[in-house]
């Protein structure tokens, strides 16, 4: 492919033809190398895990990176970085991957360049994160195999949720036997692309096989969503006592970074249960599968 743009541009096939390699990345580290290729990490949001892991990927491949010290202070607007991948592009660099807090930014710069200039979004504003949803569904199948026959909850803030968007794709593509979206009235979603909402914690942890917990994200919230932390926790944290509620063999995963004691409370995200650094871990593997899918030649 040319580009990662958002998962709903990926067919089933391309889906678990990306797992299956960055399982077989796993399992086997005699590596393939491509070593005249260079990425560009462009992140105008902070981010540590994202960047890293796109490096660490790139470095396993053979792959030179090149870390922009990017002004995030002032928020570059999509010219200005059309130009920077422009200037980048004629060094010679032919990955670049972007993360910025305008939906849709990827994909609008992907549609100006010529064959030369790959793109992998690594987030857009509110919009997808498509590594994240296929690294978090890699984590899934290493695990419980069969998706169709899974009961999966996400639980959090799914209205400005990049990664609750990515995943329902996902999970759409895939034919994820039942999704719950679980939230309070105010954060709930305000377009569906598969599953059910409910606003009871207990309804979508009940009998389920894989809980999605994600990050309250303080930055993002808007003036008129006031944030109740105590009221939040009291109500959709993954706690203990609520995971009893799952199934005993049940996974926890979070994308990160967490929120300790907020929507999730250390006994569970440091317990048996707890997927969340394997996500991190296979989150290396699946970048790796993605950055050998792009056609750079
Ligand atoms: C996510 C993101 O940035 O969208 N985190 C990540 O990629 N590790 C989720 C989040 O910020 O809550």
């Amino acid at each position: 492919m040319k580009h990662l743009l958002d998962i709903r541009q990926l067919s089933h096939h391309e889906i678990t033809t990306l797992i299956q390699r960055a399982l077989h990345f796993k399992h086997n580290p005699n590596y393939p190398r491509y070593s005249h290729a260079t990425l560009a990490n462009l992140f105008y949001e902070n981010s540590t895990r994202t960047r890293v892991s796109f490096e660490l990927a790139a470095n396993h491949l053979g792959v030179h990176v090149v870390n922009l010290d990017l002004d995030r202070s002032s928020e570059s607007k999509g010219e200005e970085i059309y130009d920077t991948i422009n200037t980048l592009s004629a060094m010679g660099i032919q990955l670049f991957v972007i993360r910025h807090s305008t939906d849709g930014l990827p994909q609008a710069l992907a549609s100006r360049f010529d064959a030369n200039v790959h793109i992998i979004n690594a987030g857009d504003g509110q919009h997808e994160h498509p590594s994240q949803a296929l690294l978090d569904i890699m984590t899934i199948i290493e695990q419980k195999h069969d998706i169709t026959q899974l009961k999966i909850a996400i639980v959090g803030d799914l209205r400005h949720s990049r990664v609750a968007n990515s995943l329902q794709h996902i999970c759409a593509t895939l034919g994820v036997g039942e999704l719950v979206l679980v939230s309070p009235t105010v954060w709930q979603p305000q377009v569906v692309h598969y599953g059910r909402v409910t606003t009871s914690l207990d309804d979508g942890l009940s009998n389920v096989d894989v809980v999605i917990c994600l990050r309250v994200q303080q930055e993002r919230l808007h003036a008129d969503e006031h944030l109740d932390t105590a009221g939040y926790r009291q109500d959709y944290a993954i706690t203990k006592n609520r995971l009893a509620l799952a199934k005993p063999d049940a996974m926890v995963m979070h994308p990160g970074p967490i929120n300790r004691g907020i929507e999730i409370d250390s006994d569970v995200a440091d317990g048996p249960q707890s997927s969340i650094l394997r996500q991190v871990r296979n989150g290396v593997y699946m970048r790796m599968a993605i950055i050998e899918s792009l056609d750079f030649g």
